[in-house]
């Protein structure tokens, strides 16, 4: 691979360039950084990357997870289900402690196996259960689009249809984002028809960082079925499901955990069902009890807790990287990062206000406790010029995303990006505005 040089992305020295420097110097997660690989531009120029939120970087550490196992696999064939250096029979298992500790869950509800819509697919197998009058499901408006699909081929598999049984809660007139008392509002409206409710952890488009805890309660309060998708909260914001009591969440590791393209995910079935032999599932071997899962016993008994739901035997080779992520996340600390984050982001968003007004509108929530890493811009321009920026900023060598018509989403990273990242990339979106 071609070495990056560090070519700066400055356009020469000033207060808030001093102060992004101050801030690096003062920051105990800086060394993260150099644990990750980071891309470069045409010109070997390091770019500077603010796509976390839809694939994390690669950990250094990864080659060397994933090549443990080739070598074991060459080493010891069929042997290293047992022999390998971490056996393959149990591997999955490695994850659990950490993702335990991201989610706030006990160990035993978590699970990491499958993709995320796969694992909603499964999730809502035992707990989308519709009856004659409780039959609905809500969701939000701009849910993610395989949320959504997924929805409403469950829907459709019961003989139910969106036009009827999905409700998609949308912002209020003029407004960007959910607010807690409308949904809570609707959630009891709805009371004994509601079936599930299915709501992100953090919203993908906007951003948002839903309160959950309230949220949950009142799903449970009428007797519905609340599920997360928190493909864009794990490694990200803090949580203590637990506690919160959602019946089931559900999320990928190619985000802020950084465990690669199409990366194994997981799985969170809250401890009140690790047993709960009433609810149908759709079983298979790996979710049958471990200590007689090799006399072949032909009729399924579950392991209690989320391992449960398990199908196939996991993928070593794509849940390697996510062991060797983890093992990042164990030693940096949530706490710490997301206190990072908070600053990291909050330097984001003053800066593109001082900068940028009238040109950008961050439909982000501004508090903090309402959102994670991202920011979601606006970019107030007809719909061709917006683009353009968009791709200018790609070529000056800054990496976000776009989601048609008109919103860029940048994602300051705790482990990976620093202060200097985020005034150098600012600088350059500034230069592609005002161009
Ligand atoms: C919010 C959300 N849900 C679901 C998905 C789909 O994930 P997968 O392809 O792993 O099923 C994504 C992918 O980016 C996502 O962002």
């Amino acid at each position: 691979m071609r070495d990056c040089h560090a070519g700066s992305h400055l356009s020469g020295e000033n207060l808030s360039s001093a102060a992004a420097s101050a801030l690096d110097a003062a920051d105990p997660l800086a060394g993260f950084a150099e644990e990750f690989h980071h891309p470069c531009d045409s010109a070997g120029r390091k770019v500077l990357y603010f796509g976390g939120h839809s694939l994390g970087l690669q950990p250094k550490s990864a080659a060397k997870m994933v090549e443990q196992e080739l070598a074991d696999w060459r080493r010891l064939g069929v042997l290293g289900h047992h022999e390998a250096t971490r056996p393959w029979i149990p591997y999955h298992e490695r994850a659990a402690p950490a993702l335990a500790e991201l989610l706030g869950a006990v160990e035993s509800e978590v699970v990491a196996m499958n993709s995320l819509t796969v694992n909603l697919h499964l999730m809502m197998v035992s707990f989308f259960r519709p009856g004659a009058t409780r039959n609905k499901v809500l969701i939000e408006s701009s849910a993610f689009p395989s949320d959504r699909y997924a929805v409403v081929s469950q829907l459709q598999f019961h003989g139910l249809n969106a036009a009827k049984n999905l409700i998609e809660m949308a912002p209020r007139a003029g407004e960007r984002t959910l607010r807690t008392e409308d949904l809570i509002e609707r959630i009891e409206r709805e009371g004994s028809n509601l079936a599930l409710v299915l709501l992100p952890g953090v919203q993908y488009l906007t951003g948002q960082s839903l309160d959950l805890e309230p949220l949950i309660a009142a799903g449970r309060r009428i007797g519905a079925m609340v599920g997360l998708d928190l493909a864009h909260a794990i490694g990200n914001t803090q949580m203590r499901l637990h506690d919160w009591n959602p019946d089931f969440a559900v999320w990928c590791s190619y985000k802020y955990l950084n465990a690669g393209p199409g990366a194994v995910g997981g799985c969170f079935v809250h401890e009140r069902h690790a047993r709960n032999l009433e609810r149908p599932r759709f079983a298979g071997w790996w979710g049958h009890n471990k200590a007689d899962r090799f006399l072949y016993d032909p009729t399924f008994n579950p392991i209690d807790g989320a391992q449960g739901w398990q199908i196939s035997n996991p993928p070593i080779l794509s849940t390697a990287p996510l062991l060797a992520s983890l093992e990042i996340f164990e030693r940096a600390g949530m706490p710490a990062l997301r206190k990072k984050s908070i600053a990291l982001t909050g330097f984001m968003q003053r800066l593109i206000e001082q900068r940028l007004p009238q040109l950008v509108e961050i439909i982000t929530p501004s508090a903090a406790q309402q959102r994670g890493c991202q920011l979601s811009l606006r970019i107030a321009r007809p719909a061709p010029a917006a683009k353009r920026c968009q791709e200018q900023l790609t070529a000056a060598g800054v990496i976000g995303d776009w989601r048609e018509p008109d919103v860029l989403r940048l994602a300051a990273i705790p482990l990976y990006n620093s202060f200097a990242d985020v005034f150098a990339a600012v600088d350059i979106l500034t230069s592609a505005l005002r161009a």
